[in-house]
């Protein structure tokens, strides 16, 4: 089993990647050898500022440690140390083709109106998430719903791939699996429940980040929209209330019980009642995240340290995939 996964290190670890992603890549550590990185190539698609850039990359870095992936068990680097992601993903890009990336629904959402000014790199951005994966054979990607489409596509290159240039019998790439939590796979913004909690989202009010420390959760969660019924009984009534859904998804997510559970203790009970418990469960769940993220993103050289520890090995696992591309395809390399 090979397990790789990344995310861009483009803002705050939101509650969001946190039960969509991360807290499966910190249980799969148990299951198999695990490749985590930061997608800082993936990074330069949007407009963006370099000096924030690095510093979100580092702050990734401790904020995922804090989280409970353990550098010394998993790899863990990003991108830019490992030349062979972007080597790859030209390679791939001979294989993709413009059909399959005009359907996907992340760069026509990121893209919005102006897609003639939108960077070709949000319009390649898949290929590079193809190539992310397949270059260590991953068999398993544990990512939010929202990454589905793309593990779809990367699937759909990898297969044509190796139609048109392996054996049957020797294979260049692994089809990847992705893994999506059956709860909490979609966590929405706290501001309007039918947008996702985004890191985009330019209201920090919409989201939990876990590096907020213990009266910004619970304002935040007090703030949080909501309707003026109280909570149902059992979880079809709340169909046709995406905030209450979620905010109940949420908690039932943390708590690790399903929502008809949270809702025996709470059905009846107005939101007074509830978000107060959901704040003070958020607060004792992330004040050891946010205690451990403090302290390590104090210190640069050591979290520079992990980046390059892992990078080190990221690239000697890489090469024989990249080298059997290159070969399969008939490039010379000396
Ligand atoms: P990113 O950085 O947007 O998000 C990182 C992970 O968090 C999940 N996620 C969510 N899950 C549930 N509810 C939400 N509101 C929510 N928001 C984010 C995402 O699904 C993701 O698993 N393109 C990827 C990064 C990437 C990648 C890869 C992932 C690059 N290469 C290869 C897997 C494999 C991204 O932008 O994720």
């Amino acid at each position: 089993m090979r397990i790789v996964s990344g995310i861009q290190p483009t803002g705050n670890l939101h509650l969001g990647n946190y039960l969509g992603a991360i807290r499966n890549w910190v249980r799969m550590q148990e299951d198999g050898e695990c490749l985590f990185f930061l997608a800082d190539l993936h990074a330069i698609s949007m407009p963006h500022v370099p000096a924030d850039l690095s510093a979100n990359t580092r702050e990734m870095v401790a904020a995922l440690v804090a989280c409970g992936v353990d550098p010394d068990r998993s790899i863990l680097f990003n991108q830019a140390q490992v030349p062979a992601h972007a080597e790859l993903q030209w390679l791939l890009n001979g294989t993709a083709r413009m059909g399959w990336l005009n359907r996907m629904t992340q760069f026509k959402d990121k893209s919005g109106k102006n897609r003639e000014g939108a960077s070709i790199a949000l319009f390649t951005y898949p290929v590079l998430q193809a190539a992310d994966v397949l270059l260590y054979q991953a068999t398993h990607v544990p990512v939010g719903e929202d990454q589905k489409q793309h593990l779809e596509l990367a699937r759909d290159i990898a297969q044509k791939f190796n139609n048109d240039f392996a054996s049957e019998d020797a294979p260049v790439f692994t089809l990847p699996d992705p893994i999506i939590p059956r709860d909490a796979a979609r966590i929405m913004s706290l501001r309007d429940g039918s947008a996702k909690m985004s890191k985009s989202d330019p209201s920090d009010m919409s989201r939990i980040n876990l590096t907020d420390d213990a009266e910004t959760i619970v304002q935040k969660v007090k703030k949080a929209k909501t309707d003026p019924e109280p909570l149902p009984s059992e979880a079809k009534g709340l169909e046709g209330r995406p905030e209450a859904a979620n905010l109940v998804g949420i908690y039932a997510a943390m708590a690790g019980m399903d929502v008809d559970m949270v809702l025996a203790d709470f059905g009846g009970e107005g939101f007074g009642k509830f978000k107060p418990a959901l704040g003070e469960m958020l607060v004792e769940m992330l004040a050891p995240i946010n205690a451990r993220f403090v302290e390590l993103r104090q210190d640069r050289a050591a979290l520079d340290a992990i980046l390059r520890k892992g990078a080190e090995k990221a690239r000697a696992l890489a090469a024989p995939t990249l080298e059997a591309t290159y070969a399969a395809l008939g490039l010379v390399r000396g």
